[in-house]
């Protein structure tokens, strides 16, 4: 028999090993959530003292951005101490005292680890720039000499995916032009070398350090990555990730979550979730199952255009890949790294693709149009079968802020690309709460310390204040959605079933009572038969289903 470990808070939220099958999960994203103290930085004290505005929402479990101690060069995944929280963020008590509110609520906290990379500030990197070459303390990370006469190329060609090369080159101790050391991402993020047991058993502790605080999940950041090919050849641009590429989604990532598995599996009802950004679904599914993840990210479905049949396709793809290994599809329309949902549904190409981030913020965005997409496309998501995210603020129909001033950007990947690439600010802006102007409550009031990011001065029309009593509110859409689907059990975990319907137009049934319509067309188009009507995304045109509306329905007996 394993050991049931039980967490310290566990008691509150109910006995349910599989919750995260259906769950609706949260993305709080700290830094933009809500300030408690006024430097213009979301705080933990700021998430407990909105905890309740999560639970109105209807929602099942937070996913936590990192909240480690970090030099912030990449906002926290860059992290120098993985058993700590970072002080703009409050201490350890802090957390514990979120975790046993939120459990107390019924709300299960998921955290995000990145066990691809540290920070340049970790204590383990420090010690090896303090050592020599061939040391043990380097060897956690890929450290290798230079090519040329004075080894002053870089061991390889490898691109960094923040821009520029993968390997920046170290000072000896002594003084001397030393070593090179891999970066995937900033030169702040060196990459562990997980061929090192250290850094094996090193993360099996973090996970039980937090599991044993009571997080219910992990969030694995850059989860095809760890495994490398010592050899270090050069690769092409295009090279799939696969078995033959150098550092993605290598075959002997695998074993890592075979044992990351074995110690959620020491615990009751723990989730590991995959952030894998991979092309090739056949692969994707390798990741999900017993003895291994038990859900990866569906960036497939997030980066799907507003268009019936290619929908159709990833949503039939996602499913048939999952059912061999029973593990639930999730569905994601945004996150902290990819343009707000409003904004792609609002342009002419509704695509997203994270190497053609300039091209869409080059398209005129159409917010009525886009708001009125979104909303439908939170009714088809949270009807889907599986688990579904909510990144912070889409729940309130925020947009992309497209207009940041270039001084007050953060994005390494603004910086590194020399503004060529916007980079992914515009999707991070702190929430606007109430008020008529910036901070919006976001810090407790004015003169305080301004917003880290600026808020647009027209989000006073979209604080949570100004939505709550809107029938019409994106607020109140999300609310309603969430508490049906947690009141019909058809809804989440399940099967669906797919209903003839006009072109353009999905419909689908959720078990034997609910079902669901979206109409992608440019024409209004038939409701499927019904009993009644749950929600709907927009008012109805006399019995048809307008264009970009959804509806969930009762079924027809
Ligand atoms: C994926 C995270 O979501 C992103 O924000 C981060 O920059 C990279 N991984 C590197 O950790």
């Amino acid at each position: 028999m394993p050991d049931l470990r039980s967490a310290p808070h566990a008691s509150a939220v109910a006995i349910d090993n599989v919750w995260w099958r259906s769950a609706a999960i949260y993305q709080l994203y700290v830094r933009s959530f809500a300030d408690s103290d006024g430097d213009g930085i979301g705080d933990l004290t700021g998430v407990r003292t909105r905890l309740s505005y999560l639970a109105d929402l209807g929602i099942d479990a937070i996913w936590f951005n990192p909240w480690y101690p970090s030099p912030m060069s990449d906002a926290g995944y860059d992290i120098s101490d993985y058993r700590d929280i970072e002080p703009a963020f409050g201490t350890l008590a802090d957390a514990d005292a979120l975790i046993a509110e939120a459990h107390d609520l019924g709300i299960r906290i998921i955290i995000d680890v990145v066990p691809n990379h540290g920070s340049d500030r970790h204590p383990w990197f420090r010690a090896a720039l303090a050592t020599a070459p061939g040391s043990a303390e380097r060897d956690r990370f890929w450290f290798r000499p230079g090519r040329g006469p004075d080894g002053a190329l870089p061991p390889n060609g490898w691109q960094s995916i923040f821009g520029g090369p993968a390997w920046t080159r170290v000072t000896e101790p002594d003084g001397s032009a030393g070593e090179w050391y891999l970066h995937l991402f900033a030169p702040e993020q060196p990459d562990y070398n997980w061929s090192n047991p250290e850094v094996r058993a090193e993360f099996d502790d973090v996970l039980r350090f937090w599991f044993d605080r009571g997080a219910d999940g992990i969030r694995i950041d850059s989860a095809a990555l760890l495994a490398k090919d010592a050899a270090l050849p050069e690769i092409g641009p295009d090279a799939p990730p696969g078995p033959h590429h150098p550092y993605s989604d290598r075959d002997d990532v695998h074993e890592i979550y075979r044992r990351w598995r074995a110690v959620a599996d020491e615990y009751g009802g723990r989730v590991l979730i995959g952030e894998i950004w991979i092309p090739d679904a056949v692969r994707l599914a390798r990741y999900v199952g017993p003895g291994e993840l038990h859900t990866v990210f569906n960036f497939p479905y997030l980066s799907c255009p507003w268009d019936a049949a290619e929908l159709r396709a990833v949503i039939d793809n996602t499913l048939a890949l999952n059912a061999p290994a029973a593990a639930p599809a999730t569905w994601v329309l945004s996150n902290h790294d990819v343009d707000r949902i409003v904004s792609r549904l609002g342009r002419a190409d509704t695509a997203f693709d994270l190497q053609r981030r300039s091209y869409f913020h080059s398209l005129p965005v159409d917010l009525a149009l886009g708001t009125r997409r979104a909303r439908a496309a939170a009714l088809l998501t949270m009807a889907l079968p599986g688990s579904v995210y909510i990144y912070q603020g889409e729940e309130l129909g925020l947009w992309e802020v497209q207009d940041i001033p270039p001084g007050l950007r953060q994005d390494p990947i603004w910086r590194r690309s020399n503004g060529a690439d916007p980079g992914r600010d515009g999707s991070r802006v702190p929430l606007p709460w109430a008020g008529q102007a910036a901070p919006f409550g976001f810090s407790p009031a004015e003169g305080c310390g301004r917003p880290w990011l600026p808020q647009p001065a027209r989000w006073r029309e979209l604080t949570v204040e100004a939505q709550a009593g809107g029938a019409g509110s994106m607020l109140n859409l999300y609310r309603a959605a969430l508490h049906i689907r947690r009141s019909e059990p058809a809804l989440g975990d399940g099967s669906m079933t797919w209903l003839a319907a006009a072109d353009g137009v999905l419909a689908f049934d959720r078990g034997a009572r609910v079902r669901c319509a979206v109409n992608l067309s440019r024409r209004p188009a038939p409701l499927p038969d019904n009993a009644g009507l749950l929600v709907a995304s927009g008012p109805l045109d006399g019995g048809l289903l307008p264009p970009d509306c959804a509806v969930w329905l009762r079924s027809p007996l």
